[in-house]
């Protein structure tokens, strides 16, 4: 694994993890604990986000203090479970844009299919967060880096909750460039390319689907 690769570790975010694995956590609460591991990763995530000084007067004096600079963001979920980490983000950067992918994984050959692509434009100055729970084989992370690619995207992070170490090589041997997060690297992959011990299907679980 390269220094490209972060397991964001936070006794917060592993506590949650835990709770979202476990079989018995319902749809609600299993929405709100996406949701608010998204907002702790995002404030790890953004951690190198560059400052500038302004000048601000307080009810004391004036002074200079630091405000974000520059550096537009956009937010990238991969349908359909990507959709439960958006708002974590977004209430850490309100004036983010939002694009969509739309992916999924055929059941029997488990590739990545397209059906959906929506990304602000334009794209190229942005920096981009890619968010998914679940990286499996990395086969849908991979598409999804392509299409930001093939949009102009040149600075990319992805976020997941949970990776397998398959996907984890798959990404860094393709996308070398992309800085890749998660809160736990898991065991292995069944044979049906499910992440072990994982949480089970993160797209069901968080709309209820079966
Ligand atoms: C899941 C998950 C990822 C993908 C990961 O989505 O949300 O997008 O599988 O698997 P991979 O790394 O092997 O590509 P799924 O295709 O089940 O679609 P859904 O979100 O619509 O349920
Ligand atoms: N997609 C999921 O939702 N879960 C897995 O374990 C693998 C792919």
């Amino acid at each position: 694994m390269s220094n490209n690769f972060t397991i964001l570790d936070h006794p917060l975010i592993q506590h949650k993890i835990t709770m979202l694995r476990d079989i018995h956590t319902g749809t609600s609460q299993f929405r709100a604990l996406i949701q608010e591991i998204s907002t702790l990763m995002g404030y790890e995530v953004l951690r190198d986000l560059p400052l500038e000084d302004i000048e601000v007067t307080t009810p004391i004096e004036k002074c200079t203090s630091k405000v974000i600079s520059g550096r537009k963001l956009a937010i990238v979920p991969i349908l359909r479970a990507g959709l439960g980490m958006v708002d974590g983000i977004l209430s850490l950067t309100p004036s983010a844009k939002v694009g969509h992918i739309g992916l999924y994984r055929d059941p029997i050959t488990h590739e990545p299919h397209e059906y959906y692509c929506k990304l602000p434009d334009p794209i190229d100055e942005r920096l981009i967060l890619l968010l998914d729970p679940m990286l499996a084989t990395g086969g849908s992370a991979v598409a999804a880096i392509d299409f930001v690619k093939q949009h102009g995207g040149k600075n990319i992070k992805f976020l997941s909750i949970i990776a397998a170490p398959e996907g984890v090589a798959k990404v860094q041997e393709m996308h070398p460039d992309v800085p890749l997060y998660t809160c736990s690297l898991d065991r292995c992959l069944n044979e049906n390319k499910y992440i072990c011990p994982g949480l089970g299907d993160a797209g069901d679980r968080i709309f209820g689907t079966k």
